[in-house]
């Protein structure tokens, strides 16, 4: 952990990269949506830095020895199930030359070997052996002083909490059970209560900045606007009963919302001609609108986002560990890990994957975010100092804007944290 070599960005040029004229997380840079500078500076004092990154539900990794490729920030990682039954991570680039050691997106594997010169590693990622290392036949071989424990693999900090596993660069982040925090652990106790199985997952790119997605996943303002499926339908509207909870650093978040009968049948919608709301759109099954009770707090939708890669949902019956991975200054890669509960019926295990198609990329639901970060990322690709506006909800007491959907304070706060985190 933080052994490696690296070349830390001059902290006194990162404060110039970007300037937040106020201090309140109202007025965003469009320049952070885009900056090589500050991607770079994030992967550095972000994702290499004090906080957690989601690599894996424990359940993709059941048997010693499987693993899974993913990535923490823009770096490779490999998550590995020991013979012991612990979970390692390292990163994916050899010790020797820098090549990608593990080629595989998942598999069963006791030793990863390196295809340039066949270095290979166990599952923890310590090197166990270098062809010729004693020299052949009198040819010369690697120096005497050279020691297979000085040249493992780059390792991170693994933990789990209720099968979600996260991993860390950083050997000063707090535990994993701190960093999720009094706020942060009830949510995922409410939805990891009892053994999951992994259903499957589906993946899309979008080419807009990573942050659009953390901020669109932190925003109740546009649930009831840019989704018809929720408006019409019910599921979130400006009026809905929701709780929301942040972290004191206002980086996590999770809201729940409850089933709230709108006797007006969305009048509000229909009178200030909201176009979201489609009277006139009807569904011919209306089952995947059913919602089996299955909680013991009962809210309709559960949308818990733990920065900087983890967005976990209940919406209804459809239960989903959704990673964001940035790719880049304009592109994250977004994908939707779908799961149930082992002692599910078989008709509960049909009903959860219909209502998969509730998210995922042409989700019923989702497939409007990543057009509206796209949207925000293609316009504003050229516009120099201008700012982007979060005022909603600003005048009211924090306290009062707790339970607001018609609000932009947990954009607010999320800009705060990252501010923080940045030293911008
Ligand atoms: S780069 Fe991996 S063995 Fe040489
Ligand atoms: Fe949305």
């Amino acid at each position: 952990m933080n052994d490696t070599i690296r070349h830390p960005t001059n902290g006194a040029q990162a404060e110039q990269l970007v300037y937040f004229p106020r201090a309140d997380g109202s007025r965003i840079p469009f320049e952070v949506y885009r900056s090589p500078e500050i991607y770079n500076l994030e992967q550095e004092r972000i994702f290499r830095g004090p906080v957690w990154s989601f690599v894996a539900l424990e359940v993709e990794l059941p048997n010693p020895g499987d693993f899974k490729s993913t990535f923490v920030g823009d770096t490779p990682v490999v998550v590995t199930r020991n013979l012991d039954g612990s979970l390692s991570a390292w990163v994916n680039r050899c010790a020797h030359r820098g090549a990608m050691v593990c080629r595989s997106a998942r598999g069963n594997a006791r030793s990863h070997i390196c295809a340039y010169h066949q270095w290979s590693y166990d599952t923890r990622g310590n090197l166990r052996g270098v062809p010729f290392r004693n020299g052949l036949k009198g040819l010369s071989g690697m120096p005497a002083d050279f020691d297979l424990k000085e040249h493992g693999l780059e390792k991170l900090r693994v933990d789990n909490y209720r099968g979600v596993v996260f991993a860390t660069f950083s050997s000063s982040a707090p535990s994993l059970y701190d960093y999720l925090g009094p706020q942060m652990r009830p949510g995922i106790d409410r939805i990891f209560r009892k053994p999951i199985m992994y259903l499957g997952c589906s993946r899309q790119y979008s080419k807009s900045n990573w942050k659009l997605y953390n901020e669109n996943v932190r925003d109740p303002y546009h649930a009831s606007l840019l989704h018809p499926f929720l408006s019409t339908f019910n599921l979130n509207r400006a009026t809905t009963r929701n709780e929301q909870l942040s972290d004191a650093r206002g980086l996590h978040l999770c809201t729940m919302i409850f089933d709230t009968d709108d006797a007006s049948g969305g009048a509000a919608y229909k009178d200030s001609k909201i176009a979201s709301f489609k009277d006139s759109l009807r569904l011919e099954d209306a089952s995947i609108l059913a919602n089996v009770k299955e909680f013991d707090e009962e809210a309709n939708i559960q949308i818990q986002s733990i920065f900087p890669q983890l967005v976990v949902q209940q919406i209804l019956n459809s239960l989903v560990a959704r990673q964001i991975l940035p790719k880049g200054p304009t592109n994250f890669e977004l994908i939707f890990h779908f799961f149930g509960y082992t002692d599910d019926t078989p008709e509960m295990r049909v009903h959860r994957v219909k209502q998969a198609n509730l998210v995922g990329p042409a989700g019923l639901i989702s497939m409007e975010d990543t057009l509206a970060t796209e949207l925000v990322q293609s316009a504003t690709a050229t516009s120099g100092d201008c700012l982007s506006i979060a005022d909603m909800g600003r005048d009211a007491l924090e306290k009062e804007q707790v339970g607001s959907m018609i609000s932009e304070n947990p954009v607010r706060r999320f800009w705060r944290g990252y501010q923080e985190l940045m030293g911008l």
